[in-house]
């Protein structure tokens, strides 16, 4: 949660601040700041709001200086205010402070600071870190090293970037919590993450947990805790600015739900085989020889996509079980010999999903990070990384990368099959082949879709149903979860088969129920579609055009292509991503950037 931005270069900054700040605004939108330096000391502006807001103040009230940094902010600690927003300052205005992540020691520290006579002007736990370098100053250091000094007493985890009012450098370090440098030709950036600076350069250096970097305009260096050089060299990036640019649409979700054709052709790009098996550069065939079970470990949409993938591979005969991260991290499960614990995570930033990979690590698992983020925390924390290649994703609510997890697993689980079975999954050809056609069909849901027509009719009801089997069952919880993020109404989603056991009670003619048919067990979603019927619950069915029993019995169908079963449920939610879309639409929510959320949890 929050982003961090800096750039040190020629001419002015505070444009580029902001415009660095608008690029991750999906991390946390309460409130923003910058400050910059210039031969008259430290300026700074913050505003509670949007980014927007402090955009406005800035052009009232301009600010210039060659070197500065910014903030967008999600609170953890003090409510959002003014105040309390980022940059924060020492006793006396020399040095300006930005930080994303918790500071756990706080309280202590700022009860010492107190009693030494620092008067803080905020409620987070980001000012103590100004205040503990003031000390540090006052004692004669100088601002590298007071900086250094300043960092030595925080427990938790943090990305700091700091200026002082007679250094023209960025003084940067992380801790469990992202940061990557962009150097560029006039300019040199530091960030969250690589959308934020993307217009400016791809040329990135990712740093590690105690890293500390000095970032001036024309050059960079990283070094240990203790002072010591480590070598952090320079990655170009294929990510192009227009991925991280709204284009077309009204909204980020929208022109990422689109993108899914373009997003899938990358996931899959070179890693089917023309003799019908998968080939991933990274794990070639016996890798997972000595592999007996899978963990998924995941939040939120990616924990949907693992469900996806444990219905799959228990078809494959492979012994998978999905946890949700944040779970596994305090109660894990039994991790036996030759377990393999994936974590799927889109950012590869979410804090509950490193801590189950680093539970699964410390208890001798063999770790792999299924991700959309090169360089991010979970690919370097794990063994291995398998990458989706989604491109960036900019809107909360995740919608490709959803698609392009579920791909990418259904790759590495023909690779893990092969390995610990000895032979192809069921089916393998025609699956693999019938992930070959995914983009396409995807295409062809996007152009004949009426999704929208859909939405209007049902936005206002008091709760949204969403049911299917098997990989269905996991389509249905993701759908839900799109659905009440982004329009603030409620939504479950159940296995079909256990609506009579409760949740039934609450259908009534106001409850439109949406039962996802993945072509398997068509039968007896069809009795569960009647059960809701017969309490005047209407029923959408998503399903594919060939299925008639759901196309019979619902009262309306979104249909998606006939396609391989395993794969129908992802062409069915992307019908259902556009309903959630259009249903927040006609709700008037801000659909990319919805309350209380932020798109990388980087908190516990
Ligand atoms: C929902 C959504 C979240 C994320 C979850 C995990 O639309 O985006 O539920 O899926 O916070 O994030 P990652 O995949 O980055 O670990």
């Amino acid at each position: 949660m929050c982003g961090i931005t800096a750039r040190v270069g020629v001419g002015d900054s505070s444009e580029s601040l902001v415009a660095t700040l608008e690029n991750l605004e999906y991390r946390g939108y309460d409130s923003a700041g910058i400050a910059v330096k210039n031969g008259t000391g430290l300026k700074i502006q913050k505003r509670e709001g949007k980014v927007a807001q402090l955009r406005d103040a800035v052009s009232e009230n301009r600010i210039e200086g060659e070197l500065g940094i910014g903030h967008t902010r999600w609170s953890t600690h003090g409510a959002p205010s003014d105040a309390n927003a980022h940059p924060h300052v020492d006793c006396t205005g020399r040095v300006a402070i930005v930080h994303n992540g918790i500071i756990e020691n706080h309280d202590a520290l700022r009860r010492d600071l107190e009693a030494d006579g620092h008067e803080f002007r905020s409620d987070t736990d980001t000012e103590v870190v100004p205040h503990l370098v003031e000390d540090a100053l006052d004692a004669g250091a100088d601002p590298e090293a007071a900086f250094r000094a300043a960092i030595a007493q925080l427990e938790g985890s943090y990305a700091l970037a700091m200026i002082h009012e007679d250094v023209d450098a960025v003084f940067a370090t992380r801790t469990g919590s992202p940061l990557v440098l962009g150097i560029g030709a006039d300019a040199n950036y530091l960030a969250s993450d690589v959308p934020a600076f993307l217009e400016y350069t791809n040329d990135v250096v990712y740093l590690e947990d105690g890293d500390v970097a000095v970032l001036t305009a024309d050059d960079f260096r990283v070094t240990d805790l203790d002072g010591v050089d480590v070598t952090r060299g320079v990655e170009t990036v294929d990510w192009a600015a227009e991925d991280a640019g709204k284009g077309e649409y009204d909204h980020f979700m929208l022109k990422e739900i689109h993108e899914q054709p373009k997003s899938l052709r990358q996931t899959i790009q070179g890693r089917l085989d023309d003799d019908g098996g998968v080939r991933l550069e990274e794990f070639p065939q016996g890798t997972f020889d000595a592999v007996n079970r899978v963990h998924f470990v995941a939040c939120g949409t990616s924990y949907h996509a693992g469900l996806y993938a444990e219905s799959l591979f228990g078809d494959w005969n492979v012994d998978a079980q999905t946890f949700l991260a944040s779970e596994y991290a305090t109660h894990p499960p039994a991790i036996r010999d030759g377990t393999l614990v994936v974590g799927i995570t889109q950012s590869g930033e979410t804090a509950d999903t490193l801590g189950a990979l680093e539970v699964a690590e410390d208890a001798g698992a063999r770790t792999l990070a299924l991700t959309n983020v090169v360089g991010s925390s979970a690919a370097r924390l794990c063994d291995d990384a398998l990458f989706i290649r989604a491109g960036p994703e900019i809107g909360v609510a995740a919608t490709k990368t959803f698609s392009s997890q579920v791909a990418a697993l259904v790759l590495l689980g023909e690779r893990i099959a092969r390995d610990v079975t000895g032979s192809p999954t069921p089916d393998a050809e025609a699956r693999l082949d019938a992930l070959m056609d995914l983009p396409e069909h995807v295409d062809t849901v996007l152009a004949n879709s009426q999704a929208a027509e859909v939405a209007d009719r049902y936005a206002h009801e008091d709760s949204h149903f969403f049911i299917g089997r098997g990989s269905a069952f996991a389509v249905a919880l993701e759908a839900a979860l799109k659905f009440k993020e982004i329009t603030y109404e409620h939504a479950e989603g159940f296995a079909a088969g256990e609506l009579k056991h409760g949740p039934l009670a609450l259908v009534t003619e106001t409850t439109p129920v949406f039962a996802v048919c993945n072509g398997n067990n068509e039968a007896k979603l069809e009795s569960n579609v009647r059960e809701v019927q017969t309490r005047d619950g209407p029923v959408v069915g998503i399903c594919p055009r060939t299925s008639d029993a759901l196309a019979d019995t619902a009262d309306e169908t979104l249909t998606v292509p006939a396609t391989h079963p395993d794969l129908v449920a992802i062409l069915a939610n992307v019908q259902l991503q556009l309903v959630a879309y259009h249903a927040a639409n006609d709700l008037d929510r801000p659909i990319d950037k919805p309350r209380n959320l932020a798109k990388s949890v980087t908190v516990e």
